[in-house]
């Protein structure tokens, strides 16, 4: 398959770009959205024995997307539980409204919808107040320059690779070339800014995400899913 992140080719500079890419830190980020709830503290300890370092949580609010999921009650209950860091996606309209209370319910990184709030910077400014790591997120159709003026103000950026909404829907590859060009306009400002995708990555299409730029990878149906232990190993062992 071509991909035109593929661009980043032959010559010294874009050598350089891969070499800096591959330093980056890889980050698994499992998504309780496909745990079962029945026993989600089972299920975290089982992606935390395995050694991975974060755990993904999607807030949904049923107006910016059209499902709802959960919120405060079940950070605030899996918190004391884990030294997990708490990767908290918000997807809810005016997000503003609710971010203070979420860095209160235990979140280590706040992420927000850029398309679902008016004052982005104010947003990112509350969120910073709390002391807790800022993320900003795009959905498929925003494109990548949309990040660009808020760069050096956040932690993450997080690239959707799916229509937010729901779990286990198949990745839209077009989505990883918006993650190249973002992770040049890290490289070239700089920064360290962590760089996640989201939708659709499983253990055969991890590799592209990777390639593309993205070093924080959020799986959540192809990680809780039978052997959900052996699952999260085969990731990070692909994420080396
Ligand atoms: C979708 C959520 C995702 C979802 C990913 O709106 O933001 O985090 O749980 O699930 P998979 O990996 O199954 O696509
Ligand atoms: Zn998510």
């Amino acid at each position: 398959m071509e991909y035109d992140f593929l661009f980043i080719g032959k010559s010294a500079a874009d050598k350089a770009l891969r070499a800096e890419m591959r330093s980056i830190m890889n980050i698994l980020s499992p998504s309780i959205l496909s745990a079962d709830f029945w026993k989600l503290g089972e299920d975290i300890k089982a992606v935390e024995g395995a050694g991975v370092p974060w755990l993904h949580v999607d807030v949904m609010d049923g107006l910016f997307v059209p499902s709802i999921s959960y919120g405060m009650p079940v950070l605030k209950a899996v918190r004391p539980h884990t030294d997990m860091f708490l990767d908290v996606h918000l997807m809810i309209e005016k997000p503003e409204r609710y971010v203070e209370e979420f860095a209160a319910c235990g979140a280590d990184l706040v992420n927000f919808h850029l398309e679902a709030t008016e004052d982005v910077k104010g947003c990112i400014d509350k969120i910073r107040a709390t002391g807790k790591k800022v993320g900003i997120t795009i959905k498929p159709a925003t494109p990548a320059e949309a990040v660009e003026p808020y760069l050096e103000l956040v932690d993450m950026v997080l690239v959707m690779t799916v229509e937010p909404g729901f779990g286990g829907q198949k990745l839209i590859p077009e989505c990883l070339n918006k993650v190249a060009v973002i992770r040049k306009m890290i490289t070239d400002r700089g920064l360290a800014t962590d760089l996640e995708v989201d939708g659709g990555i499983n253990l055969d299409n991890v590799a592209l995400a990777l390639d593309a730029g993205a070093n924080v990878i959020v799986a959540g149906s192809a990680v809780f899913k039978d052997d959900i232990a052996a699952n999260a190993k085969a990731f990070l062992a692909k994420m080396q």
